[in-house]
Parts: C-alpha cells; sequence; structure tokens
C-alpha cells in the first residue's frame, strides 16, 4: 500500500484548497491518473482532474507532482506523491482556469502575421526553421510555468518559460519581419536565473532556457536592445582582463605557479574558473590541500581565461570564440580537465563544444569520489545540508557524487533539505542584473536550510555560495556557514587525531 496526497477544493463547501491522504495499492508502472481513479473508486470520491489522450500528447493532464509540474498520464505514482493542481486559480481539485494565460497569449497577438513582405514565405529549408524547430513542439500542459522559482515569485515582471519559448518560436520563424523583441523585454526576458528547472519537467524536453531565453538574449544583444546595465562592466572586464570579475594583485594560479618552471607537466589540470583565480583563492588552497593528502598531482596552467559562461547567459556572445580557443590551447596537452565552479564546468562541458573545443572536463566531485583516502578522512561532527547548484545537478547531471563525498567523511550527518535542487538564484546574470529576483529566491532555500537545523550549507559553485549567504544572512540565520564541499574535506583531513 502506499500513500498518496491529493489537493481537494470545492468551492461550495471549502475556503481554501486542503491535502487529504488516501492509501492504495500500488500496481507496476502505476501512473498518476490510474492512481487518481483507483481513489475515486475505492473511495467512492469524486476527486477532478483533466485528461484526454492519456498518451503524454494533449497536455490536459498538468499537475503539480511533489512541487514540479508533470503530466498526470506520465508521471509514475511513488509513495508519499503529493498531487496538487497547477499554480493558476482552482476551479475544482485538480482542475485549473488557465484563462490568464490563454489571454496574454491573444494579447501578443502569438500566431505569423499576414502583412509582412517576407521574400521566403514558402521556399525555406531546414536550415532556416532548425532553430524554431527545438521550441515548436510544446503541448500546453504548462509544467513549466508551475515549476519556475522566478514566476512563483515575479508573476508581473517574468511571464515565464512558456511565453519566452512561445514568442521566441515567433521570433526565430524566418517568415517573420518582426522579431518581437520588445516583447520579449516586456514580457521578462531578463529575468530568468537560467536554472534549467523548466526544461527538466517538460515532457517535450524542450530546453526553454537555452533554445528560447538565453538565443533571445543573444539577438537583443546584437539589435542593441540588451544587456542589461549591469551585465556590460562584466563583458568589457573579460575584454580588459580575460577575467569576468576585478583583478587586483596577484592571482591565484600566478601564486601556485612560482618556481614551478621546470617540472614535469601532468595528465591532470585545474580550470579555476575567475572567481577561484581572484576572489576565493581559498577554494584553490582547500583544493590543492585535498590533492595532497591523496597524493594526486595536478597542473594548475598559465594562460586560462574566464570560460565565458557570464557573456553566454546574458546574451554577449561575440567574445566567447577567441575565450574557448584560448583555453583550448592551454589545456590541450591534458587527459583531463576538472571544474571547481559548477557554472565553468558545466560551460566548458556543454557550451564550448559549439565553439569547437571538446576536452575531457570533470567536475571536482565527479573526479574525487573513487580516489579519496577515506582512511585518513578524521571525524568531524557537524549536521550539513546539500544544495545541488543548477548547473551541476542539471547541467552536468551529477547529484549522488558530492553526496556520497560528504557521506565518507566520519561524524558527519547530511539532513536533506526540501527541495535540494531548487534555484537559489545566483545564475543567469540575475545576481548582477537583477538582485532583488536572487534574494527572494535565495529566502526560499534560506527558510529550507533552516528548517533542516544544519549549521553548514556544503555546494559546489561560488555563485550559489554566495548567494546562499544573502539569503540566511536575510532572514537572519548568518550563523549558519556556506561552505564549498572542498573546504569541509579540507577540515576534516586537518583535524587532531
Ligand atoms: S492526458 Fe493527454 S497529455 Fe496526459
Amino acid at each position: 500500500m502506499i500513500k498518496v496526497y491529493v489537493s481537494r477544493f470545492n468551492k461550495e463547501k471549502d475556503e481554501k484548497p486542503h491535502l487529504e491522504c488516501y492509501e492504495i495499492e500500488k500496481k507496476p508502472k502505476m501512473k498518476v491518473l490510474d492512481a487518481l481513479k483507483e481513489i475515486n473508486d475505492k473511495y467512492n470520491e469524486d476527486i477532478s482532474y483533466r485528461s484526454s489522450c492519456r498518451a503524454g500528447q494533449c497536455g490536459s493532464c498538468g499537475i503539480k507532482y511533489k512541487g514540479n509540474g508533470a503530466l498526470a498520464c506520465k508521471k509514475e505514482i511513488q509513495d508519499g506523491a503529493v498531487i496538487e493542481p497547477l499554480d493558476f486559480p482552482v476551479i475544482k481539485d485538480l482542475i485549473v482556469d488557465k484563462t490568464e494565460i490563454e489571454e496574454k497569449v491573444k494579447n501578443l497577438d502569438l500566431h505569423t502575421r499576414k502583412d509582412h513582405n517576407c521574400q521566403i514565405e514558402t521556399n525555406f529549408n531546414n536550415e532556416d526553421v532548425k532553430d524554431t524547430k527545438k521550441v515548436r513542439s510544446c503541448i500546453e500542459c504548462y509544467s513549466c510555468l508551475s515549476t519556475c522559482p522566478v514566476v512563483k515569485h515575479f508573476r508581473e515582471e517574468f511571464s515565464g518559460p512558456y511565453i519566452m519559448r512561445y514568442i521566441s518560436k515567433f521570433s526565430m520563424d524566418p517568415r517573420e519581419q518582426d522579431k518581437r523583441l520588445n516583447d520579449l523585454l516586456e514580457e521578462g526576458l531578463y529575468n530568468c536565473t537560467s536554472c534549467g528547472k523548466c526544461g527538466s519537467v517538460c515532457p517535450k524536453n524542450i530546453n526553454s532556457f537555452g533554445d528560447a531565453i538565453e538565443k533571445m538574449r543573444e539577438v537583443v544583444c546584437k539589435n542593441n536592445l540588451g544587456p542589461l546595465e549591469n551585465h556590460v562592466p562584466i563583458k568589457k572586464s573579460v575584454e580588459d582582463t580575460g577575467r569576468s570579475i576585478k583583478v587586483e594583485g596577484e592571482g591565484f594560479i600566478e601564486e601556485v605557479n612560482k618556481d614551478k618552471e621546470n617540472i614535469k607537466p601532468k595528465k591532470v589540470a585545474l580550470f579555476t574558473g575567475c572567481m577561484v583565480d581572484y576572489k576565493l583563492q581559498n577554494i584553490g588552497h582547500a583544493l590543492i590541500d585535498v590533492l595532497k593528502e591523496n597524493n594526486i598531482e595536478i597542473d594548475i596552467p598559465k594562460g586560462q581565461v574566464c570560460c565565458g559562461s557570464p557573456l553566454l547567459r546574458t546574451g554577449q556572445t561575440d567574445l566567447v570564440q577567441s575565450l574557448v580557443d584560448k583555453n583550448k590551447e592551454v589545456f590541450k596537452d591534458y587527459d583531463t580537465v576538472i571544474t571547481i565552479c559548477a557554472g565553468c564546468g558545466a560551460t566548458l562541458k556543454n557550451d564550448h563544444p559549439k565553439f569547437g573545443s571538446k576536452l575531457n572536463v570533470e567536475d571536482i566531485s565527479e573526479f574525487l569520489v573513487d580516489k579519496l583516502d577515506t582512511n585518513k578522512l578524521k571525524y568531524l561532527k557537524k549536521d550539513v545540508t546539500w544544495h545541488d547548484p543548477c548547473h551541476l545537478s542539471r547541467s552536468q547531471d551529477i547529484k549522488d557524487e558530492p553526496r556520497d563525498i560528504i557521506e565518507k567523511i566520519p561524524g558527519i550527518n547530511l539532513v536533506e533539505m526540501k527541495y535540494p535542487c531548487q534555484c537559489c538564484g545566483a545564475g543567469g546574470g540575475i545576481k548582477s542584473g537583477k538582485p532583488e529576483i536572487a534574494l527572494e529566491l535565495s529566502k526560499d532555500k534560506a527558510k529550507m536550510i533552516k528548517d533542516t537545523g544544519a549549521e553548514s550549507v556544503i555546494t559546489i559553485c561560488p555563485f550559489c555560495q554566495y548567494n546562499l549567504k544573502d539569503g540566511l544572512d536575510s532572514i537572519g540565520l548568518n550563523d549558519v556557514k556556506t561552505m564549498n564541499i572542498l573546504e569541509l574535506l579540507k577540515e576534516s583531513y586537518s583535524q587532531e587525531e
């Protein structure tokens, strides 16, 4: 038997929706839709829900499953499932009123306009429409809208992935003269954190951030309508120094390479990223200490530059090819390149190949998980929780390795927060461009961290680390520490016996 919690609401008798618990027998591969029918039959209930095709094609059965959008006909039911309506006004139980979004689509005039002077009305080829193809298969289940952390708090400022995808479909259509860039900006093109959660719940695997929002940010920049004011100095900094942050004093790479002229090159190299080179050198030093404890030798080669992530995410792409080429040259003789920043790792793995560089890149957690000398790890009594950076968990599909590492430390108690994979709000140029959005999202995470009672939150992303700290401070949790996983390992290795 499994327990299933279903949101119930009947306007005749309820003031607001509430969860009811039902127990049913779980049959193999049972879907949410089957479970709802089973509950209605077994309990003689009348839970209302929509469905039509029962094959993941019509989108009518969209619901929220454990807080994320999903199709009831496709999602397999599990014990403890919480089934709620999508984030629209509720008509009854799981049936919602979607008028708001339908009106928006209508007002945006989202159809191919007749009054254009297009030369390629009928005569366009695959190449002309390859970008629109990636965003065309939406079945309007609205799962993405009810999953987006920004829409949850800033519905007025951000219409969400569904609308971004919809407008960009027309914007990228070769038959359209009006590229609808102002519509995109008005609907919040720069209010997305690039967390990728929308893509992860989309039944058609549409990557709304990468294939719609990021792409349109690039077009907006090329048309001098973007980026946001605070994004401009980032590009200038990369242009002038190769780094996206202020270059002051001696960088980490310079410091660790002193007196190393004639040392035999190693097989593994570290890509530091801008933050570790010029702001968070302590993480770089923690890495060196951890590697030393495990007799692992690596190079930290000079000449490496920004991975380009801050430019790619904000649409300022014209410098990216030169950054990729420089890094490709620096790392060309290494078997493996390790990264200690989720954003850099995701960019090197997912974006650089599009610019002609395919290095063998591993996040530090992937690299270390089977190499750690656990006999040397010393007892460390601590309650910690793990924050999944979006660019690690979704962009690199790495969730288990950091947890495995943390659990290897004797004495550590890893307490999971409610939604460890929920975006903290640091990415996509939001922290610099829209700090109020970044702060609001980090408060959500801070509250989840508070609920765990952990004394430290561990992660592998300098940007998340900073943003989580801001969120924790803003709710008065100044004593909860934000730590990189390498600092935690270093602390264990350096404990007294
Ligand atoms: S019933 Fe059609 S997509 Fe689920």
